[in-house]
């Protein structure tokens, strides 16, 4: 941390220079520099210029007030006032910068001046030179400029002074002007710079631009994308480097989508060899074994009417019950593997079926609700799915729940079939479910919705019961709604 700075303004400075782009960032750098050099230069120029004009200036006002005293001393001497009067006239028309001259005798009486509304009081009395002085130069300040006003004694004071007042305003001037023309050629460098630096910053953030679109267009999933090679620096290489990123992500993309595709045809050939292995064991049991389970009760109550009074009839009627419940259990059985009233009656009634036969067994309530499924038939892929799921969301709830209540919801619109399987249960933490091995419940049932490009959501707390939200696309051609008149 800088111990100069504090940190507040440190941060406040990285906001502001962080979110202004880099065009603005190399103007300002540009601009920022330039003028601080216009401003500097400019600056020491008017110092150095003022100090050697000034330095004239005053050289100028001892060496002209010389030359005067030099050449008043004779029409001082032989009181040539119209003579006197002329010299200071000239001296002042010959020197623009003279702004008054005029001559005191030895007790500071005007003898002639240039001043045309009379001489000004108190001016006399403002500067003087001693009898030995050679010149003595007071500095006097008026609204608009400063007077240099210089006395020189003439004849050593013994015919009075010179004294002449040298004006500062056209160094002003001069300086004023060199100031103007310093400042002028900032502005015209700055206006340089700033086409420059929008150059520069063309040609630096064109390619960064590029690779911003194409991140952007890798983010969206296109791999074909590829960024233009401007030249061979830094960000033609960083190009170079982020062309073989794309490239190598595309390829790995679709090597995802590949297994993604295995996969899915893996677990779309389990479930569908599974289906039809159900199919063919519940077909099995009811063809084959029902059958001869019904001949066997049908040749015990043979026996047992023919043997009335037999030793073993109790036993014989033991069999035949004991076969009887039997038969009951395999029809069950067959009907959970494979019930065909799901192929002739269709989901809303195999379901219900399935509820009225875990309402039997089982001490708890079930409802179902089914709305927009009137005389409607989904796709049989659809509907073994959903009765799947249905399935194994009841056994959770029989098995872990531990709910009075349980519901069962299907709504079917046009575009897509819902099915909410709800309980009052003792519910349970989702994260720690879905990843555990051996579990294959919940994650059969997101396969299964997955398969027909839906989806599964739960939603479930310890303590406030679960909810299973399937909802499942009902496209036209995958799933065609079949009218069953
Ligand atoms: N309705 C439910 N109520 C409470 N817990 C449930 C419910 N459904 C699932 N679970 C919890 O989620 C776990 C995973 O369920 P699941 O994937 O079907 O596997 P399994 O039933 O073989 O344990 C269960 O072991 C149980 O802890
Ligand atoms: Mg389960």
């Amino acid at each position: 941390m800088n111990p100069f700075i504090p940190r507040k303004y440190l941060d406040h400075f990285w906001t502001v220079a962080g979110a202004v782009n880099i065009r603005i960032k190399i103007i300002g750098i540009v601009l920022g520099l330039v003028f601080l050099l216009g401003l500097a230069v400019t600056w020491q120029v008017r110092q150095l210029l003022s100090q050697a004009m000034y330095a004239q200036l005053s050289e100028q006002a001892v060496a002209f007030t010389r030359d005067l005293a030099a050449r008043a001393a004779d029409p001082i001497l032989i009181n040539d006032v119209y003579a006197l009067h002329q010299l200071l006239q000239d001296t002042r028309i010959n020197h623009p910068n003279v702004v008054y001259a005029f001559v005191v005798d030895p007790d500071n009486y005007v003898l002639a001046h240039t001043f045309n509304g009379g001489f000004p009081e108190n001016l006399s009395d403002a500067n003087s030179a001693t009898d030995d002085a050679y010149e003595h130069t007071t500095i006097l300040n008026t609204s608009e400029e400063q007077i240099w006003d210089t006395a020189v004694p003439v004849f050593e004071g013994r015919a009075g002074t010179a004294r002449l007042g040298l004006s500062d305003a056209q160094v002003l001037q001069t300086i004023d002007a060199v100031t103007g023309q310093l400042l002028l050629t900032t502005v015209m460098v700055s206006v340089i710079g700033i086409s420059a630096a929008v150059f520069l910053t063309w040609i630096l953030t064109r390619p960064l631009l590029d690779l911003v679109d194409a991140a952007q267009a890798v983010g969206n999933g296109n791999f074909s994308y590829r960024v233009t090679r401007w030249a061979d620096d830094e960000i033609g290489k960083l190009t170079d480097a982020f062309n073989s990123m794309i490239e190598a992500l595309g390829k790995a993309d679709a090597e995802r989508i590949e297994r993604e595709q295995s996969r899915v045809q893996y677990v779309h050939g389990v479930i569908t060899a599974q289906e039809d292995e159900r199919k063919r064991i519940a077909r099995e049991l009811h063809d084959s074994t029902s059958q001869s389970l019904t001949s066997l009760i049908i040749g015990l109550k043979t026996l047992e009417d023919n043997c009335q009074h037999c030793r073993k009839q109790t036993r014989v009627v033991e069999l035949r019950s004991i076969a009887g419940q039997t038969l009951d259990d395999v029809h069950t059985l067959s009907v959970q593997l494979r019930p065909s009233v799901l192929d002739d009656l269709g989901l809303p009634e195999a379901i219900r079926r399935h509820i009225a036969d875990y309402r039997k067994r089982y001490p708890i309530n079930i409802d179902l609700a089914v709305t927009g499924m009137d005389g409607i038939r989904l796709p049989t892929e659809i509907e073994t799915a959903l009765y799947r799921i249905v399935q194994e969301g009841l056994t959770n709830i029989i098995r872990h729940a531990e709910a009075h209540t349980a519901s069962i919801f299907i709504e079917c619109s046009t575009d897509k079939v819902l099915v909410v399987i709800e309980d009052d249960g003792k519910g349970f933490e989702i994260t720690n479910v879905q990843h555990q091995d051996g579990h294959l419940g919940l994650y059969g049932i997101q396969e299964r919705a997955e398969l027909l490009a839906g989806a599964l959501e739960i939603e479930s707390e310890p303590g406030r019961g679960t909810s299973l939200f399937i909802e499942i696309p009902l496209h036209t051609e995958s799933a065609e709604l079949q009218e069953n008149r």
